[in-house]
């Protein structure tokens, strides 16, 4: 066994519903980095799993009238199903409603509690449902949770607490004297200020629902599902009664999780190792998002990109291509069918697919479908010149990608990867094997063989992105049953004599018009039942839009909020009425340009108190996200608007 190893995880997804093209994401990404290092010579364990305890759940499968695991299961087999079809090369999927995941988790809470970090106290905080998490005030924003954004809601529950503000200075001294551990920078830089606020201590069990582990010494409680989820990283290695696994592979060397929950990896995960006194995972890396139209996927929206659907049209490898090239890790990108499209017709049938089928039928046209040997006399000067230009790339292409695996950069491996192929294409024109077919054959073998060459690179360079490509074009190199060395595509000359022979075409080329047509019925926006279902439950009636109270009001005066940095106060008349109303609007607007300006405000909204001010109405802006412009109108206020 390699002595070298590396552990790597997904975050466990929640399967409260199928996975979508999100999740997808964060799983290839980890799939093509176990790939890599496999190829490297590492021993890898490649872990992820689902995350199926909590009031969430067992809300949506109350709500379907079912029984958690009844509820469940079927998801679950659908997300195998899905890593099945994306060819994930997982190690070890684990589910938390396990035995041997539900018994370990029991005795790390005993652990926990016997070093004297847990104890008993009465919990009152504001509460956001959908994430199971509390949240001091300091901590909402604009009076809402500060993950989902959601409302949040007062609560009060006697609980077991983790001495987590215990951990705070370690914490921050970690970070601050290991920065490569957390990234990307930005979301590192939040965790210290989040930290250097002082960490209160949390929460860990709930009693007011019981679909999750039991807590060990109090059976009317269950232990918080993110301290049960967590703990999935060792408890899938055995910790801690068997330790065969955990010995081997832990500490974990990449955490790779979404960038909404690096804080639960970055506070919780290390606080808790800390008191079992374990070491800590080597990099907890946070990706940016797949956002649908500028945002998130949402079921009611009706944007949610199903990967299935993709699999089904375009198969695993160009799938996986597109989520590896087009997105920048740590960064947000929109997902489009277009963009899909245009790069499986641009990068995978165009550059890859030609530069294969026209390799491969030049050998069978004119070499009678044997790789030439590399010819050793000395050619002519235009030959000399391009082919070395192409060979020297060649060489130095595995380093490129190394060094851009090394960042966690799959964009630049592959950018990197597709640079040497549309070389090799060049080289064909530059070359013109047709050409030399009738008068060269020395230099005609020279070409072709170099070209035989560069995709038996090409071919294990692309291996841990899309392995099954990478197979085709070996089968068709005939050199399909060799194993794949990552140290090979740093060599060249190796080929002569191989009998190549044409097989399908890698990828085909799609009618962009028809592809869109396609997948926009295919994504249920075209009137099937389901789709019809799903849109009508974000609808509203006309009756609930009565209810709506909505009144022309005048600015009359605009201040910031002193102890927030993104609301903005305002005195807005609503005929006779003066209202105080705030809005999260502060960085969009001036105060001073927004007086005199008449706008819309729901005017019978519940008041609420921000951050000890009150606010009676909402004003109607145009935008999200932060984004923000003025809806203004002519009439005057305190009229109706209908
Ligand atoms: N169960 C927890 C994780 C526990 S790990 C100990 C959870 N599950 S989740 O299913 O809600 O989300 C799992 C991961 O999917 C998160 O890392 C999240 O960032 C990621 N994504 C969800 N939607 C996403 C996109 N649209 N784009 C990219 N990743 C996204 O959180």
């Amino acid at each position: 066994m390699s002595e070298q190893k590396f552990y790597i995880s997904t975050p466990i997804y929640y399967p409260s519903a199928d996975l979508h093209i999100g999740h997808t994401y964060c799983t290839v990404m980890a799939d093509a980095m176990a790939r890599y290092k496999r190829l490297q010579g590492f021993d890898v364990m490649f872990l992820t799993g689902t995350d199926e305890h909590g009031q969430k759940l067992q809300s949506v499968a109350e709500a379907a009238g079912k029984k958690p695991l009844e509820y469940i299961d079927p998801i679950v087999d659908n997300i195998l199903d899905l890593w099945e079809k994306m060819e994930i090369s997982y190690d070890d999927f684990i589910r938390t409603t396990e035995p041997r995941h539900k018994e370990r988790v029991k005795k790390i809470f005993m652990e926990l509690y016997e070093n004297g970090d847990i104890y008993k106290g009465e919990y009152e905080g504001m509460y956001c449902k959908p994430c199971e998490a509390y949240w001091t005030d300091s901590q909402l924003e604009d009076g809402c949770c500060p993950d989902c954004g959601r409302p949040v809601e007062s609560a009060k529950e006697e609980a077991y607490f983790f001495k987590l503000s215990n951990y705070a200075d370690r914490l921050l001294s970690l970070y601050e004297n290991n920065p490569e551990m957390l990234q990307p920078e930005s979301r590192r830089n939040e965790m210290i200020s989040f930290i250097k606020q002082g960490l209160d201590d949390l929460c860990i069990s709930r009693s007011s629902f019981d679909w999750g582990i039991k807590v060990p010494i109090d059976e009317s409680h269950v232990i918080y599902v993110w301290l049960d989820a967590l703990t999935n990283y060792i408890t899938a290695l055995g910790y801690p009664d068997d330790r065969k696994l955990y010995d081997r592979y832990w500490p974990c060397d990449v955490h790779l999780v979404g960038k909404d929950i690096i804080r639960f990896h970055s506070i919780i995960w290390p606080s808790i190792l800390m008191s079992l006194g374990l070491p800590l995972p080597k990099k907890i890396l946070g990706h940016g998002w797949v956002l649908v139209g500028g945002g998130k996927m949402s079921k009611s929206k009706g944007n949610v990109v199903d990967p299935r659907v993709l699999i089904e049209r375009y198969g695993t490898d160009a799938l996986k291509y597109f989520l590896l090239r087009e997105y920048t890790f740590g960064n947000d990108g929109p997902y489009e069918d277009e963009t899909l499209i245009k790069r499986i017709n641009s990068d995978l049938a165009n550059d890859l697919g030609n530069l294969l089928s026209r390799t491969v039928s030049m050998i069978e046209k004119y070499k009678n479908a044997k790789i030439p040997s590399v010819p050793t006399e000395k050619l002519s000067e235009n030959y000399e010149a391009a082919t070395s230009e192409l060979l020297n790339l060649a060489k130095g292409t595995a380093t490129k990608v190394e060094e851009a695996m090394d960042e966690f950069a799959f964009n630049k491996a592959l950018e990197a990867i597709w640079t040497l192929i549309s070389r090799a294409n060049k080289y064909i024109d530059q070359t013109q094997p047709w050409n030399l077919a009738k008068d060269n054959a020395t230099e005609l073998d020279g070409v072709l063989h170099n070209l035989a060459e560069v995709l038996r690179m090409v071919s294990i360079l692309i291996y841990p992105f899309m392995h099954t490509s990478s197979e085709e074009i070996r089968k068709q190199l005939g050199i399909w049953y060799a194993d794949v060395k990552w140290e090979e595509a740093k060599q060249i000359h190796m080929l002569g004599g191989e009998e190549v022979k044409k097989g399908k075409n890698l990828f085909e080329r799609l009618d962009v018009e028809k592809e869109l047509a396609e997948l926009y019925k295919s994504n249920g926006k075209e009137g099937t039942d389901e789709a019809s279902n799903d849109s009508d439950s974000s609808k509203i009636t006309i009756e609930d839009f009565d209810k709506v109270e909505l009144t022309v009001g005048e600015i009359i005066e605009a201040v910031k909020h002193p102890k927030a940095d993104k609301l903005l106060i305002f005195k807005v008349k609503l005929g006779d009425e003066v209202r105080q109303i705030i809005s999260g609007v502060a960085e969009c607007f001036k105060p001073d340009e927004m007086i005199g300006k008449r706008v819309i405000v729901v005017s019978n909204l519940a008041p609420v108190t921000l951050r000890g001010e009150k606010s009676n109405g909402m004003i109607l802006f145009a935008g999200e996200n932060g984004d923000y412009k003025l809806v203004t109108t002519d009439a005057d206020s305190g009229k109706v608007v209908k």
